[in-house]
């Protein structure tokens, strides 16, 4: 997406493509959207999508796809094995990420359970990571290991001007690896880190963890599922990666790496994943367990169709006006949440825009899910999905105590090439009344917790009649409009 400058007006991101399919929306009244919401136990993962007006809950296979990934799709060979679909993922992974073997899996959280089968080998062992995700770190949680996030601390301030907030703190790395070598089952960076803003990660930084791993004879394992924005950032804010081809970037990240996975349903824009990897000792252990949780090693879990559109996918990666869209369409909603005094996440990330919770509802305490409690009220008066990412979608201390969140925050994910500008300009519009009408909103309570992964399933209710309240308002300001 080219910095393209307008006469005269301010300026904003300009799409390089143009729409060919479209999907007709549904804006239920605020009645129904309350009714909805109510019946989805407060919890935006239990709404049904046929009251959803604009669906920015998440990034994760809900990309739109190109003219080239779909023709693709009508070229799938299928067969269960030796299917030269494969053969042609194979290849584009091995080009873009120069890794020499790579494993077919379903998703990310399937090469997550691979990597915590095979890595965490005994209970008490520690992962180093720049920050965790919900996936990750259960799969780690479930093989007896634990996880220590080094992120640098910029990374937990929600408004900052740090160009890479997801950077790893290497002192605090080299410190635990000095300290307690033995313990550590391996060390994890996350591109685009997702739980605190979809910040990225420096080449710099990438370069120092791989070397000081190295050094120590320690794995380094690289979630490369949100690698596109990250990529955005390293081309537009790291000076020395400026000029430099992408591909270039993605193998040396791919040299500097000793695992590296990704979730197709972001990175690729298709749906599926797999692990990308070097050593031949590595892979035989990866290898067994493919075909016993995933398929056969050719398909892994993945429909053929799905496969031909990631390699598209994947090559599209490289193109810079492809991978610019969903950053700089975050850019501008940050821009304006900023300009009206709305606290988000700075600098813009990827993946979405990260309203603070936090700060925007101060008057409710952590323990009531303040991001909880706003991604409802936002659904309510604009039937807009956000996500939860803060302590509702933490887990439980095993004693019971919750472990408050260092973030409360509600994602508003921009899947790539989905929304108009239009459509983002309603979010804005919402969000800012929601702003000024902050403290009629509450907290919310769990009614039904379940013990794992408890965003997904949990239901919850509003600790008072805070729901109708707002429902009030929204009518007396905005008449019989939607
Ligand atoms: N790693 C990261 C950084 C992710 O963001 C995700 C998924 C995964 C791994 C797991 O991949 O969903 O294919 O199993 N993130 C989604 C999200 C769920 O909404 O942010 P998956």
């Amino acid at each position: 997406m080219a910095q393209i400058k307008f006469f005269g007006s301010e300026n904003m991101p300009l799409e390089m493509h143009k729409v060919r399919i479209i999907q007709k929306l549904n804006l239920p009244p605020i009645d129904d959207r309350l009714t909805s919401i109510t019946e989805a136990g407060n919890n935006t993962f239990l709404l049904k999508n046929r009251n959803v007006f604009l669906d920015m809950l998440t990034d994760s296979g809900t990309n739109a796809m190109s003219d080239k990934q779909l023709a693709a799709m009508m070229t799938a060979d299928d067969s269960y094995a030796g299917s030269e679909t494969f053969f042609r993922l194979e290849a584009k992974i091995q080009e873009i990420f120069g890794t020499k073997y790579f494993l077919p899996a379903h998703q990310g959280r399937a090469c997550e359970s691979l990597i915590a089968q095979v890595l965490v080998t005994h209970p008490g062992q520690v992962v180093p990571m720049n920050y965790h995700f919900t996936t990750t770190k259960a799969h780690i949680s479930r093989m007896g290991g634990g996880i220590e996030e080094i992120i640098v601390d910029e990374g937990l301030v929600a408004q900052s001007d740090e160009n890479f907030k997801g950077n790893m703190n290497i002192d605090v790395l080299k410190k635990m690896i000095a300290e307690n070598k033995s313990k550590i089952a391996f060390v994890r960076l996350e591109a685009g880190t997702n739980l605190i803003g979809g910040q990225p990660i420096s080449m710099a930084n990438i370069r120092e963890v791989s070397q000081i791993c190295r050094q120590a004879g320690v794995y380094l394992v690289f979630d490369a599922s949100l690698l596109a924005d990250n990529l955005y950032f390293i081309k537009t804010r790291e000076a020395a990666y400026e000029n430099t081809p992408i591909v270039d970037i993605m193998r040396e990240i791919g040299a500097l790496a000793d695992v590296l996975y990704f979730s197709a349903r972001k990175l690729g824009c298709a749906r599926g994943g797999g692990i990308c990897l070097h050593n031949d000792d590595l892979m035989m252990k990866f290898r067994e367990l493919i075909p016993l949780y995933e398929g056969f090693l050719t398909y892994g879990g993945m429909s053929v169709r799905e496969m031909e559109a990631l390699t598209v996918g994947l090559d599209e990666t490289l193109d810079m006006d492809m991978i610019a869209q969903a950053p700089q369409f975050i850019g501008h909603m940050v821009d304006k949440f900023t300009a009206a005094g709305i606290p988000v996440v700075t600098p813009a990330g990827g993946l979405g825009c990260h309203i603070n919770a936090m700060e925007f509802l101060s008057h409710i305490p952590q323990e009531r899910y303040p991001a909880g409690a706003l991604a409802a009220a936002l659904y309510i008066i604009s039937g807009v999905r956000g996500m939860e990412r803060g302590t509702l979608s933490e887990q439980r201390n095993p004693d019971g105590t919750e472990p408050l969140a260092h973030m409360e925050l509600v994602r508003l994910a921009l899947p790539r090439r989905v929304f108009t500008l239009s459509q983002v300009e309603y979010v804005v519009d919402r969000v800012k009344w929601l702003y000024q009408n902050r403290e009629l909103i509450g907290g919310l309570k769990f009614t039904e917790e379940p013990k794992i992964l408890r965003f997904f399933f949990g239901r919850l209710a509003p600790d008072s009649d805070w729901q109708t309240k707002l429902v009030a308002k929204f009518k007396e300001d905005f008449g019989d409009s939607l």
